[in-house]
């Protein structure tokens, strides 16, 4: 029955968009929406159903639906038809990520594409370029808001140099990633000033009040994301004269999603960047996409109704297309953006895994890896056909999101546990190296955050400042050690531009009035291109640092069982300071990898004996990513202070 509706509404609309469909083969179009019309329709129903507008707003979204199938290249249409086949090939091995800001990897877009060589001589397949889109001057919180969804910063350069850097990597083999936006715009897009004209049908494109009393409902559960510089989740307009909801910055507004009319503009911008050749978008601040009164407006079950609905919808026009979820939320909450009762990813098939960046930071203040462990006994299995995008660092602050479950099983108390590690890597605790900064600090609820670039977070900074050749050596092993987990744990790593060559905090930004209450802009670097030259002088920290994840990244893509397909086992060992796990093939179990990290300064042993159906090859294991073998003194496996190995037997 869907498929007869599906075709006549089809046809209706069709015939009204005909100008541009002459001659177009639209098979695969229809074919796909059938097969997620029941889908797609239901979702409308169950968020937009009770509308008097209803039946003409799902007009539309077919409409938008179809029209941008007609406007998708046809080289874009055959790499769907590809993926459609290979419908695994994001969980492959060979992707290896780095994320950055144009402005600061390379000035402007132009010079970005100039520099595509870089990534291929550090092995890097997948480049997630970090908003380009215009936004106000000033504040923009790093691009972040949006002044208008389809036009190029200008400082950044035009569209033409957007289509030309993803038709340059394309050729390269490098995937383009980039971000829509979805859940705010700024305050100087054209929807917002529509609003502050006055325009009713504007103003509920956001979440606009003349009085307090909403707002103040509101607020009694909602958390504050940024409270040191912009407290509160209401701003006051004074040209539109009401309220408008702002949970990020004070300038930028959140999307109102309950209008059906945002849903199906954000839609049509999703796909027009289908369009013009992204491989991969990034949906930013995903958990907070539906806000009701009494909750904390983050996780609300329409926001996974809405990311449904986005997948379906770009199931039809943009197949090959695939979204990451970026939702910085608790541990069993983050799983839920895969798609919560699919078998396959219904939402989006990437999630940020910000518990483990997180538990990593953990194994590195304490130098043990019992809560790392802990952690991810508790991480909720994700389903098939679905990965984690793995990360030490982002351009974001570090939060300390892991469950106080969890760390009450490690015998920490939560509240003083947190105060340890944000004490540790602000430099507030004895014999700390670490140099981070408190970030998102809120007295009421006594929470903070970290910022600081990896290097300083690692000690870096600090051991360069002392001389201390052996300082100095730790903490490369560390970044090392952290790059080593990310790489084998499953999931496409993600790697932060400036790591690779040691980038160490920059304090520049505190002389930038727009920049200077967010302390996460000291660890947003511009590439300084000469030192990075030093990456090809043996002997520079840019060298060991580059030259070895150089090599981790060649090993890891020859290593078929660190492709993501829910093939990994967690082995717990007496061994606090050791993390321990296995990978395997899934249909030739004994194709293993045996991952081993020691978390501490000093050399720890593993007891061979303890590794259960793990141990068979033990005699002869050899280390794939020095090539070497392994130190064994009496089936005791002996890992140097902060090192890594990735064993197989030989
Ligand atoms: C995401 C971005 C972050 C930004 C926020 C608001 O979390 O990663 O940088 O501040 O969204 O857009
Ligand atoms: C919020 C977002 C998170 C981001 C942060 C930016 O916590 O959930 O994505 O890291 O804001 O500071």
């Amino acid at each position: 029955m869907y498929e007869q509706v599906s075709h006549t509404l089809l046809n209706e609309i069709l015939n009204r968009i005909k100008p541009e469909i002459s001659e177009q083969d639209l098979r695969h179009f229809y074919t796909r929406l059938g097969a997620n019309f029941y889908g797609i329709h239901s979702l409308f129903q169950k968020l937009y159903g009770d509308r008097d507008d209803f039946v003409e707003q799902a007009q539309k979204l077919v409409e938008i639906m179809a029209l941008q199938y007609i406007r998708r290249p046809k080289n874009l249409r055959q790499l769907d038809l590809d993926r459609e086949k290979d419908y695994n090939w994001f969980l492959n091995q060979k992707w290896v990520g780095m994320a950055l800001y144009c402005k600061g990897f390379a000035d402007n877009l132009p010079s970005l594409r100039k520099r595509l060589h870089y990534f291929q001589d550090l092995g890097i397949n997948l480049v997630h370029v970090m908003p380009i889109l215009r936004c106000p001057e000033g504040s923009s919180d790093g691009g972040y808001a949006i002044s208008d969804f389809r036009e190029i910063n200008p400082e950044l350069g035009t569209l033409k140099d957007v289509q030309q850097l993803g038709h340059e990597m394309s050729k390269r083999g490098i995937l383009l990633v980039l971000d829509v936006v979805v859940n705010h715009t700024s305050d100087k897009h054209y929807w917002a000033r529509c609003a502050k004209a006055g325009e009713k049908k504007y103003q509920d494109y956001y979440y606009t009040f003349t009085s307090r009393n909403i707002p103040d409902m509101f607020e009694q559960s909602m958390p504050e994301i940024f409270p040191e510089t912009a407290p509160g989740n209401f701003t006051w307009d004074e040209e539109m004269g009401r309220w408008v909801m702002t949970v990020f910055n004070d300038f930028q507004w959140d999307l109102n999603y309950s209008n059906p009319s945002v849903f199906i503009e954000m839609l049509n911008i999703i796909l027009f960047w289908a369009n013009q050749g992204a491989d991969i978008l990034r949906l930013d601040a995903v958990a907070f996409l539906w806000k009701k009164i009494g909750s904390s407006c983050q996780n609300e079950r329409e926001a996974h109704l809405i990311l449904q609905l986005l997948k379906d919808c770009c199931q039809v026009t943009a197949p090959g297309v695939v979204f990451i979820a970026e939702a910085i939320v608790a541990p069993v909450e983050m799983v839920k953006y895969f798609g919560e009762d699919a078998v396959i990813a219904k939402e989006c098939e990437i999630a940020y895994n910000a518990t483990f960046m997180a538990l990593l930071w953990d194994a590195v203040a304490t130098k043990n890896a019992r809560l790392l462990n802990q952690g991810i006994k508790s991480l909720p299995v994700k389903l098939d056909r679905a990965t984690w995008l793995n990360y030490v660092r982002c351009h974001d602050d570090i939060g300390l999101g892991f469950d106080d479950r969890d760390i009450l099983l490690c015998d920490y108390e939560p509240s003083k546990h947190r105060k340890f590690l944000i004490d540790y890597f602000t430099g507030d605790f004895n014999n700390s190296h670490a140099r981070g900064l408190p970030f998102g600090q809120n007295p009421k609820t006594g929470d903070s955050r970290i910022s600081g670039s990896l290097a300083s977070l690692a000690g870096l900074e600090h051991a360069l400042e002392t001389g201390d050749n052996k300082a100095i050596n730790d903490s490369v092993k560390l970044i090392l050690l952290l790059h080593g987990m990310i790489l084998s744990f499953g999931g496409i790593p993600l790697l932060y531009y400036g790591d690779e060559i040691g980038t160490l905090n920059d304090d520049s930004y505190r002389d930038d009035p727009n920049k200077k209450g967010d302390t996460r802009w000291v660890h947003r670097p511009s590439i300084n291109w000469e030192k990075a030259e030093q990456r090809n002088t043996p002997g520079t920290i840019e060298y060991e640092i580059f030259s070895a994840l150089k090599r981790m990244i060649a090993v890891r893509k020859e290593i078929d069982v660190f492709a993501d397909f829910n093939n990994r086992e967690l082995i717990e060992v007496e061994n606090p300071h050791l993390f321990v796990f296995g990978r395997y093939h899934v249909q030739h179990p004994n194709n293993q990898v045996l991952i081993v990290a020691n978390f501490s300064d000093t050399p720890q042993h593993l007891n061979l004996e303890e590794l259960g159906g793990w141990q068979s090859q033990h005699r002869n294991l050899v280390d794939l990513y020095r090539g070497e073998s392994p130190d064994i003194f009496k089936s005791n496996l002996v890992v140097p202070g902060f090192s890594f190995y990735w064993l197989r037997g030989r």
